[in-house]
């Protein structure tokens, strides 16, 4: 098998205020006001990932609200503390964002109905496209321990969503890979399952001394 692209990754965002993504309003005015007391405020809106349009106006909206995701917080007992740990939990995942995103795509290369999402009609895996999509995810983790469940988290959350599926996979790249990524069966493992064992998995160990 070939060696999986690693990736250029550059971090736009200072390592204590992850990248807070502003909404832009239809205007082009900017909603937000920065300021330098509040870090999370920071003005570093800016990426260079091509493909990211988180907070946005490219971005369609959610069809969950932020009032369901409230409920759901509440189900899953999520409360304030949980949402402060997540928060915490940016300093120490950046750093290490690469080793976490080695560590996810050598499962996707060890796992042939994995790689077939990125796997182009030559039967080769398409080292470009896995390159893209590894620098959104690594932002996405970024973007998760900034744990801002607000409307544009939440319109980029389903967006994402949408690029596993038919609807909107390979566009935001131009690549011919699988067109769609199978969702859970009610029944036996599937493909997220066994991602988010592997991903909660990295994350955790890089808790870990
Ligand atoms: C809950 C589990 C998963 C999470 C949290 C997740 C997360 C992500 C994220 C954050 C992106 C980048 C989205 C963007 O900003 O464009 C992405 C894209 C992608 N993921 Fe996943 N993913 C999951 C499951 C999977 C599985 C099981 C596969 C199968 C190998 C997969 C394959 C892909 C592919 C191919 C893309 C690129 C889609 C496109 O063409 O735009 N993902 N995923």
């Amino acid at each position: 098998m070939p060696p999986l692209a690693t990736g250029n990754y550059v971090w736009t965002a200072p390592i204590t205020a992850p990248h807070p993504p502003t909404r832009l309003p239809k205007t082009g005015k900017s909603s937000e006001h920065p300021t330098a007391t509040d870090p999370r405020k920071t003005p570093t809106a800016v990426t260079t990932i091509p493909g990211y349009i988180y907070g946005t106006d490219k971005v369609p909206g959610s069809p969950v609200s932020v009032d369901e995701v409230e409920l759901i917080k509440a189900t899953l007992l999520f409360g304030e503390d949980d949402r402060d740990a997540l928060r915490n939990s940016s300093e120490i995942l950046a750093p290490q964002i690469e080793a976490i995103l080695d560590v996810w795509y050598g499962f996707v290369g060890a796992n042939p109905h994995l790689l077939a999402a990125f796997t182009g009609p030559d039967g080769e895996p398409d080292q470009a496209y896995l390159a893209a999509v590894r620098r959104r995810f690594g932002q996405w983790i970024l973007d998760t321990a900034r744990a801002e469940f607000d409307q544009a988290w939440l319109d980029y959350q389903h967006e994402i969503g949408v690029r596993h599926t038919r609807r909107g996979k390979n566009r935001t790249d131009g690549v011919r890979a699988a067109d769609h990524i199978p969702l859970p069966r009610p029944a036996g493992p599937d493909a997220f399952s066994l991602l988010v064992r592997a991903l909660v998995g990295t994350i955790r160990g890089a808790f870990e001394p």
